[in-house]
């Protein structure tokens, strides 16, 4: 690790690699050693997982040490943060086939403890479906670690620019830079979805622990935003930056805009 300190301005952590791969490295081991920890007192791990480019090196890592160290998900309870509406599970754009893709198809997590929202409910149906997103998370006692990426314009889940501070799960409009990121995964703007459940920030900010990994020069802006400028709506990220439980975990570049992390 390059640098690890609190932010320059509140009470987070930031914690700095000098490029992805270790990044994403020290995230993998922050969930494996929560997962064995909760295993050594017999309890479960309750995860909240993101999708996007940023977690996949984090997720071959958890599937590394699955396949050459033991590391068992028996344990874990999983929930996704978010998924597009309307879309099939099935369809490869899907949040749900993602997680297949890239972690649930390579480890021992059991399929019952696997909580995706499955938008194939009638509209009419939405609200009542979110409910029951929200109280089944809080009948496993709550999330104990929430990993997070961050969108372009500080979106965390799909909590778009605007979203309540104390907004829980539910039916959400995707921004138009939301959107745009995502047409290459869809082959154009005009298939990608304008809508999408998404666990809100009320949720989020009440796991135990939040690890929110940002790479790449891409995102350097948004962060500098997010952990250094005002505290608002219009950033949803900044919510974080007065919460004890959160570490950011940033590459070099993704840092490059923070202030006291460039002099360094
Ligand atoms: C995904 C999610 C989003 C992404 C964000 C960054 O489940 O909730 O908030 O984390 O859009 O996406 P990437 O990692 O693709 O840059």
């Amino acid at each position: 690790m390059l640098q690890s300190m609190h932010t320059p301005t509140n009470s987070s952590t930031l914690h700095l690699f000098s490029n992805p791969e270790k990044a994403s490295l020290y995230v993998a081991q922050q969930i494996a050693d929560l997962i064995r920890q909760q295993q050594t007192q017999g309890k479960p791990a309750v995860l909240g997982l993101a999708t996007g480019n940023t977690p996949k090196r984090v997720y071959e890592e958890l599937i590394n040490l699955h396949k050459n160290e033991g590391l068992s998900f028996a344990n874990v309870i999983s929930f996704n943060l978010d998924e597009y509406y309307p879309i099939h599970p099935e369809d490869t754009q899907s949040y749900t086939y993602f997680m297949n893709r890239y972690l649930f198809g390579s480890i021992d997590i059991k399929l019952e403890n696997i909580h995706i929202p499955h938008t194939n409910c009638a509209a009419n149906g939405i609200n009542e479906y979110c409910k029951a997103y929200e109280e089944k998370i809080a009948r496993f006692g709550g999330l104990d670690l929430q990993l997070l990426g961050i969108g372009r314009n500080g979106h965390i889940g799909f909590n778009e620019p605007g979203s309540s501070f104390q907004d829980t799960t539910r039916l959400v409009n995707l921004h138009s830079l939301t959107r745009e990121d995502a047409q290459t995964d869809f082959g154009g703007l005009e298939n990608v979805p304008h809508q999408a459940i998404s666990i809100g920030i009320d949720t989020i900010v009440q796991a135990r622990k939040i690890l929110l990994l940002a790479l790449g020069e891409k995102k350097s802006e948004i962060i500098s935003k997010a952990l250094q400028g005002e505290i608002t709506t219009r950033v949803p990220a900044s919510i974080l930056q007065n919460l004890p439980h959160v570490e950011y975990v940033l590459d070099h570049e993704a840092a490059a805009l923070i202030e006291e992390a460039v002099v360094a």
